[in-house]
């Protein structure tokens, strides 16, 4: 009998440009809580959403490297749709890992929720340039039209989203009252944005002839607004949070990797070990810390400050 050590567990390495991110990560934990975890918010450079494709594949490029080179990473997880869409080919061109970006699982996902094959996509002005998404649902036969949401970003940055409490009784109760007091003005601040800019979406999809039934959540900060979304659509709409979408793709591509990746991992983590997550983010590590972990329902614990260069 050998005494050898159990061999380390892989590294994910999960890139977001901010720690909206931290949405895929909670989701990708759920269900692969073997794994080792390397995280990175770009937030210095955030948001990318309305920066060029050539600087955000510059910017991507470099993070992608930090994961890779100097953690470990031994597969990516693009978890930033505005990366996924204009800088998936910049980032498989810069590392020699698996990358997996969040486009096509959202696509998918919203493929097997659609019945009218109509579909409404929300996501960062530099997303929806893209038409990304648009091209990922023409090939799986949806037609999708998509809309820039650029308020929504720092209404989430800025904590304005309801709390896990305050979310599971809006899912629960359609039509509740929002929370009283500041946060619940800030949050009917919010509800209102989204019905504003769904209601437009809408009366672009009927002129365009669509009868959409499924709405995809196209930016990774958007599914800590999920209770208001699903509030706001009309009953019967399926809202697809690309988040979860790719943490379950995730999964799946993970598991059929060779051996020599660490594939197949166990879906329990045995006790008392627990999910060693490391945080990194290239400025704001207070705010990180202070607000990320809504993102994770989870402590994010110490993050630590990186410099990647211009
Ligand atoms: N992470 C970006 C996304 O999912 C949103 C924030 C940004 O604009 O950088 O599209």
């Amino acid at each position: 009998m050998t005494d050898s050590a159990p061999p380390s567990p892989p590294t994910i390495g999960v890139f977001d440009s901010g720690f909206g991110g931290l949405t895929v990560l909670r989701a990708l934990i759920e269900r692969l809580p073997a794994a080792r975890y390397a995280f990175l918010g770009d937030t210095a450079r955030l948001p990318y959403g309305s920066k060029s494709r050539r600087t955000i594949a510059r910017y991507a490029a470099q993070s992608a490297r930090f994961l890779v080179n100097e953690q470990g990473a031994d597969f990516l997880v693009i978890a930033c749709n505005t990366a996924s869409a204009l800088a998936l080919d910049a980032i498989q061109d810069a590392v020699s890992v698996p990358v997996l970006g969040v486009i096509e699982p959202g696509a998918e996902a919203a493929r097997a929720a659609s019945r009218s094959g109509d579909v409404l996509v929300i996501a960062t002005d530099a997303t929806v340039q893209s038409h990304a998404y648009a091209a990922a649902c023409q090939a799986r036969g949806l037609r999708g039209i998509e809309k820039a949401c650029p308020l929504l970003v720092p209404l989430v940055e800025e904590g304005w989203t309801p709390s896990p409490a305050a979310a599971l009784s809006f899912a629960a109760q359609a039509g509740v009252a929002p929370p009283q007091g500041s946060q619940g003005a800030q949050v009917a601040v919010t509800a209102e944005v989204i019905r504003i800019y769904l209601a437009e979406l809408n009366a672009e999809a009927a002129a365009a002839g669509l009868h959409p039934d499924t709405l995809v959540l196209g930016c990774t900060h958007y599914p800590l607004l999920r209770a208001l979304f699903e509030r706001a659509v009309p009953p019967g709409m399926s809202v697809i949070d690309s988040a979860e979408a790719a943490a379950q793709a995730a999964v799946r591509i993970f598991n059929t990797l060779p051996a020599s990746f660490g594939s197949p991992l166990p879906s329990v983590l045995a006790p008392p070990q627990v999910v060693e997550i490391r945080c990194f983010a290239t400025d704001s590590v207070e705010k990180f810390e202070r607000l990320g972990s809504r993102f994770l329902e989870r402590p994010v614990g110490k993050v630590e400050l990186v410099d990647l260069g211009g």
